[in-house]
């Protein structure tokens, strides 16, 4: 079996071939060539190296690595393929960091994919998806692709059009949460039945059931054991009892807004200037001693890991990341997990992104939605699930037209839906404010 990576020479990709290395399955539904496609050639020398010493390692234990091709050519590494991973990063860091320091030059969150900055990154990142999407329609129309590319909800949902049911949008958020938060309640997360709700990057887990019993109130009222993890060290116990339910880490940037912003506008660089920084430091060694580059690969990867969101923790009390949320293994086990289920038809059940066909009332058919899915050899398939409160259900709908808009202003280069869009997102407070944040970014 085939599996393509767009975005091939992208800082992640050892992270998914370590989890295909754990993969000890038959032939049939195994991973046996990966071909990365990448469009800059140095980016797939320094992760072809890091793959390459990955590889010897775990041949020598008895592992059998999949070959391994890196191509520019976006049709030779669709064509034939079984399973495409989209991980690509239009603008690059360098686009990340502008996005971000727009806004908080406006006084406003500055961040990947909330915000004024969500809005700015899906104007390029659509274009570039639906350019994948034709491709992958026109050279592979039986290959199924896996949607990473941010904003991931919106691009999942710009890259259905063409692709239809054959797109699958994931994230590891909600599932780490899930992971974290079964920790604190002492039980095996392969155990709990998950039922989670919400838009990517904009969902709450409601219940976690384990055989049948919901424990998710048991965590609630325990307010040590609750700010023992992630979650609840960023809300606080007294706002996750008030909730009723453990939000998206990413709604911290909602609740807790004007903190979030002060932190981001007192750190000395936002998330994306810092990466890029690290990132360029890495290709740069990788480049220099390519039999160097698995180590400071490694190195560079733990640092990234145990920075992530850091201004948010710094803002709730300066606490450290739990030495299990640093292993990685969240995205790439996702990813890997609903390739072999479709595979090998090996019933799974995973949160990821998906039309919603009336999963969750009040939002339309065709919205993709974030929700636990049953999975096949026929795809991903959304689990019945109660009704989202009215809270929850307000902030989905607003977020689904923000999403919507942006998709229509980057099919049409329409400024005024660019406007739109950006205005309109609960956290942009004031049309002036988004003009200019458009402007600053040459739109
Ligand atoms: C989480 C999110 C991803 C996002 C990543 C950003 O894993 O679910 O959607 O891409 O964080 O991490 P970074 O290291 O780039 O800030
Ligand atoms: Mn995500």
């Amino acid at each position: 079996m085939r599996l393509t990576v767009l975005g091939g020479g992208g800082f992640r990709v050892p992270l998914v071939f370590r989890a295909l290395l754990e993969d000890s399955g038959d032939e049939s539904g195994r991973c046996t060539e990966l071909v990365l496609y990448d469009t800059e050639p140095r980016r797939l020398e320094a992760i072809g190296a890091v793959l390459a010493q990955h590889a010897a390692d775990a041949a020598a234990s008895g592992a059998r690595p999949p070959a391994v091709r890196t191509t520019t050519d976006l049709d030779d590494a669709l064509r034939d393929t079984d399973f495409v991973f989209s991980a690509i990063r239009a603008g690059g860091l360098e686009g990340r960091s502008l996005d971000e320091r727009a806004a908080l030059t406006e006084g406003l969150l500055g961040q990947e994919t909330v915000g004024a900055g969500g809005v700015l990154y899906g104007l390029r990142s659509v274009p570039a998806a639906m350019h994948i999407a034709e491709r992958v329609a026109a050279v592979a129309p039986n290959a199924w692709v896996i949607n990473f590319t941010n904003p991931a909800g919106m691009v999942t949902e710009a890259m259905q059009r063409l692709l239809g049911d054959r797109v699958i949008g994931i994230c590891d958020s909600p599932v780490g949460m899930a992971r974290r938060a079964a920790r604190a309640l002492g039980v095996d997360p392969e155990r709990t039945e998950l039922d989670y709700v919400g838009l990517n990057h904009l969902g709450w887990l409601r219940r976690i059931l384990v055989d049948g019993e919901d424990r998710l109130p048991a965590l609630l009222a325990d307010s040590a054991a609750l700010e023992s993890f992630e979650e609840g060290k960023l809300f606080g116990a007294e706002w996750l009892q008030a909730l009723g339910s453990l939000p998206n880490e990413y709604l911290h940037y909602y609740y807790f807004n004007r903190e979030a912003i002060a932190a981001l506008s007192n750190a000395p660089a936002t998330r994306g200037e810092f990466l890029r920084e690290q990132q360029a430091a890495f290709y740069a060694a990788a480049a220099a001693d390519p039999g160097e580059a698995a180590a400071v690969w490694e190195r560079t990867r733990k640092e990234r890991e145990a920075t992530y969101m850091a201004e948010s923790r710094e803002s709730t009390g300066g606490w450290q990341r739990d030495s299990c949320d640093l292993d990685g293994g969240g995205y790439d086990r996702v990813a890997l997990a609903l390739m072999r289920a479709i595979a090998r038809n090996e019933h799974a059940t995973l949160i990821l992104n998906v039309p919603n066909r009336g999963t969750i009332p009040g939002l339309d058919a065709d919205a993709v939605i974030e929700v636990p899915c049953r999975v096949d050899a026929n795809g991903a398939h959304p689990i019945p699930t109660r009704p989202a409160a009215a809270d929850q259900l307000g902030l989905m709908l607003t977020l689904k037209d923000v999403e919507r808009t942006t998709i229509a202003a980057a099919d049409t280069g329409s400024r005024g839906k660019a406007l739109r869009a950006v205005a309109l997102h609960p956290l942009v407070d004031s049309v002036n404010a988004a003009n200019r944040i458009l402007a600053a970014r040459g739109i």
